[in-house]
């Protein structure tokens, strides 16, 4: 790799590769726009190199002004732009059938969850029922994971999350080539996975600040809680059962409860863990925003590298993009766009519905763009949908 003095940085900068303060440690992504504060951060911490396998594609602030003009987004005759388009119309005439389905399932789910740690009957059918449908749905469709971004379902909100667990679940388990009733059994087992939660009291469930040690205990006890209830109430098989009692462990063994590592965790538990830390970070909570998909992307990449199973993080990643999958981003033409997903081998460069032209307006049909063949145009940086003044409701 390539060495640059911290001391030749300078903010604007944009790379065509990731620059990277060690071997472990990123500091940007290709495409990514350099920030002051992030020379400021590199200065403070003493480092004087970074690297990178690369070469700047954008100097400066100043000189992105004289970037040559555009090229046109739309090829008529590009197959796999028509393609692009297609799908996305099937999503878009779906959605409000999805929206329904998602309702409708975290009723089920909700009513199922209170009765089994009430010691209520169980109804394993209905559930394995909404984990076929969800698997449908995401199988048919292939820009479905649109439909959790600017989505409201009235539901509570641990119901919510592991439903959209469910759904990451089941993209993952796409990209490695599940059979149907193996994703089904996944998407069953996430759903179900936090079934001890609701055994934990309310005040330390959504406590905002800092757990005490007695408050962490307890908050650690529902993978062990949810899966003697799974077990005993609900009659699951074990394996089923398994996900709820392993989603915490961490591939490096530095999880709980049972600091179980890499193969000793079952698959599914590891698939969970991705899908449920990914839903979690990007989601709002009373306490704090929810962070952009593209933020939670780049911490699960940069910062957990030891928690996650590395040939499954890049299975999420082939399947969502660095930008996932409902990202607002600029492109280095001024254009702004929603991404939709990306081809496995290439999660650098999604593909895009644009949604503003050059100068911020709206346009007046739909319009795609795929960054891996419009190979001039790269991604400046990915944006606050509402900071942007973008309804994704309304937009999509
Ligand atoms: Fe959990």
């Amino acid at each position: 790799m390539k060495k640059l003095k911290v001391s030749e940085l300078k903010p604007g900068m944009v790379f065509d590769q990731p620059v990277y303060i060690d071997s472990s440690n990123l500091l940007l992504q290709s495409g990514q726009e350099l920030q002051a504060k992030d020379i400021e951060r590199l200065m403070k911490w003493g480092i004087v190199e970074v690297q990178t396998n690369g070469g700047i594609v954008q100097q400066t602030a100043q000189e992105k002004e004289t970037l040559p003009p555009p090229l046109p987004a739309l090829d008529p005759g590009n197959p796999d732009i028509s393609k692009v388009a297609a799908d996305y119309d099937t999503f878009r005439k779906a959605r409000f059938n999805i929206k329904s389905m998602i309702q409708q399932g975290a009723d089920i789910l909700a009513a199922n969850m209170i009765a089994l740690s009430e010691g209520k009957p169980f109804d394993n059918s209905a559930l394995l029922n909404l984990a076929g449908k969800l698997v449908d749905e995401i199988q048919s469709k292939r820009f479905f994971l649109l439909a959790f971004h600017g989505m409201r379902i009235k539901a509570p909100t641990q119901v919510y999350h592991n439903i959209q667990a469910a759904a990451y679940a089941t993209a993952m388990a796409g990209s490695m080539n599940y059979t149907r009733p193996r994703t089904q059994e996944l998407v069953f087992s996430v759903l179900v996975m936090d079934a001890g939660m609701y055994q934990i009291p309310g005040h330390v469930r959504d406590k905002a600040g800092a757990l005490g040690d007695q408050e962490r205990a307890a908050l650690r006890s529902h993978p062990i809680i949810g899966n003697q209830l799974l077990l005993k109430n609900a009659k699951l098989k074990p394996a089923l059962a398994n996900v709820a009692l392993q989603h915490h462990e961490y591939f490096d063994g530095t999880g709980y409860p049972q600091s179980l590592r890499a193969a000793q965790i079952e698959e599914t538990a590891r698939i969970a863990l991705i899908a449920d830390s990914y839903t979690a970070m990007i989601e709002k909570r009373p306490h704090r925003p929810g962070m952009l998909p593209y933020d939670a992307m780049k911490t699960m990449l940069s910062i957990d590298t030891g928690r996650f199973d590395p040939k499954l993080l890049r299975a999420f990643l082939g399947r969502l993009s660095i930008y996932p999958t409902g990202s607002i981003v600029q492109l280095s033409d001024k254009r702004m766009g929603m991404t939709l997903g990306c081809r496995p081998e290439k999660p650098l460069r999604p593909i895009l519905r644009l949604l503003r032209d050059e100068n911020g307006l709206p346009f007046s049909q739909l319009n795609f763009v795929d960054l891996f063949q419009a190979s001039d145009l790269y991604i400046v940086r990915a944006l606050d949908p509402v900071a942007a003044g973008i309804d994704l409701e309304a937009e999509i």
